[in-house]
């Protein structure tokens, strides 16, 4: 990774206790995450529920972390603004999401928030070639989308090298971010493909010490 990319970590709340959301989003923090993924999944686009815009809202103000909000929701135009008043700082969609992806990334935008573009397994890189200049973060599913704890898809490394080629021809500070089966054994092979930007779920909060888990990580991506 050029010195000009600084790793980001950012683990997902999806595997934390739901029972003490407060407390686990000011334990990772303090454990040294620089952002926080936000799982939200409508049980139609993914088969699975998790929350929604009033937990993401009611956690804001216990927390200065990035909140990165990764939407798997279709139709998804109607919940950008209620993501969006909640206090995202980013907010992500899939490629199919919606019928206008270059619309609902004008949306984003106009809201004021971080906009990004999330690729699932199957889904070619090409198909974010022409919103690039609306973007400001790529997110690779390295797992099909809507459940924590799966097995990472290594078929997906040519796809991330790919992806960091566009975004560096593109002259934009895309972030590239990775998100599935994200541990130490995996991390160093996605980040020597190009990725910047890692979430991990199950290997941080399935971990007895998040500050452990987090710096593990880390050094296995270096
Ligand atoms: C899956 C979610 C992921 C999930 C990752 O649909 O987008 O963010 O929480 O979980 P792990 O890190 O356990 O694979
Ligand atoms: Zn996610």
């Amino acid at each position: 990774m050029s010195a000009s990319r600084s790793l980001v970590i950012a683990p997902s709340l999806l595997a934390a206790d739901f029972a003490r959301l407060g407390e686990e989003v000011a334990a990772i923090e303090r454990a040294g995450a620089d952002w926080l993924h936000l799982d939200i999944m409508d049980g139609h686009f993914v088969p699975n529920i998790s929350f929604g815009p009033a937990v993401v809202k009611a956690l804001r103000p216990h927390s200065k972390l990035f909140f990165d909000v990764h939407l798997m929701i279709s139709p998804v135009d109607l919940y950008i603004q209620p993501f969006a008043d909640a206090g995202a700082d980013l907010i992500a969609l899939h490629v199919e999401a919606g019928p206008h992806l270059h619309r609902s990334l004008q949306l984003i935008k106009s809201l004021g928030k971080q906009a990004g573009v999330v690729l699932n397994p199957a889904t070619p890189p090409e198909s974010i070639a022409h919103v690039l200049d609306l973007i400001d973060l790529v997110l690779v599913m390295t797992v099909n989308p809507g459940f924590g704890g799966q097995k990472f898809i290594a078929g997906q490394l040519p796809k991330i090298a790919q992806l960091r080629q566009m975004i560096d021809q593109s002259g934009h500070g895309i972030r590239l971010e990775i998100d599935g089966g994200i541990t130490p054994a995996t991390a160093g092979a996605v980040v020597a493909a190009g990725a910047d930007t890692l979430v991990a779920g199950t290997a941080v909060f399935a971990a007895a010490d998040y500050a452990a888990a987090i710096s593990d990580i880390r050094k296995a991506a270096r």
